[in-house]
């Protein structure tokens, strides 16, 4: 038998909208805190990463990527990538055990599937799981200026249960780089699910 305490499961959809960085450092810090990631990475989420990081940041090299970026200590945690197509993937169940889920960023387009219980793709049905298993969805939109249908759409994943979390990052603490700002909005998604951190100074201290 393992003494090693069950590892956390979290699922996580990188979609096309802008703001790779948040994703990319959102999924090393729950690697590095040991989690087993669910993976999904859209068709226009993997154009972002590449158009945003460079072709080093490709899904098919991703961990690589996250090492030279973060450090050795994502190896603590493991992923496994999934097809936004496979509808048949595990996390298209309820009897999956991801305690929670995370769209970073998340593309207007993706909002609107979600917003409306669609569950055409599987970043839509595993969103759509959590809500109806009652469990965490973090929802981090990211557009400019955003139209009536849009702003409803968020209104109607909060309503749902979501928590909406636009990708606006705060200057209060004096952000030098993006991965600044970056780290804030990655630390306002961990406390989000539950995980301590230091991505950011607290507000006072
Ligand atoms: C370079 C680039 C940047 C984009 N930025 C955004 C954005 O910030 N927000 C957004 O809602 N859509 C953005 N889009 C459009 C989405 O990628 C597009 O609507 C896509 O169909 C979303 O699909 P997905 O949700 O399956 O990833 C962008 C597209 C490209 C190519």
């Amino acid at each position: 038998m393992s003494a090693e305490p069950p590892r956390d499961s979290i699922a996580l959809a990188i979609t096309g909208a802008s703001g790779a960085l948040y994703a990319t450092r959102t999924l090393a810090a729950l690697l590095e805190r040991r989690c087993h990631v669910e993976l999904i990475v859209t068709e226009y989420g993997r154009r972002l990463l590449r158009d945003e990081l460079g072709e080093a940041a490709a899904v098919d090299r991703l961990i690589d990527y996250l090492i030279g970026r973060y450090g050795e200590s994502v190896r603590q945690g493991s992923f496994t990538l999934y097809s936004n197509r496979d509808l048949g993937a595990k996390i298209a169940s309820g009897s999956q055990d991801c305690r929670a889920m995370i769209v970073v960023p998340c593309s207007m387009k993706t909002l609107a599937g979600i917003a409306h219980g669609l569950s055409r793709t599987l970043t839509e049905r595993a969103a759509d799981v959590m809500l109806k298993e009652r469990r965490p969805l973090v929802i981090v939109p990211r557009e400019t200026p955003m139209s009536l249908p849009q702003l409803r759409n968020m209104v109607l994943c909060a309503e749902a249960g979501a928590l909406v979390m636009p990708a606006m990052p705060a200057f209060y603490q004096m952000p030098k780089t993006l991965d600044d700002l970056a780290d804030f909005m990655a630390g306002k998604i961990l406390s989000a699910i539950g995980f301590s951190h230091e991505l950011y100074p607290r507000w006072g201290s």
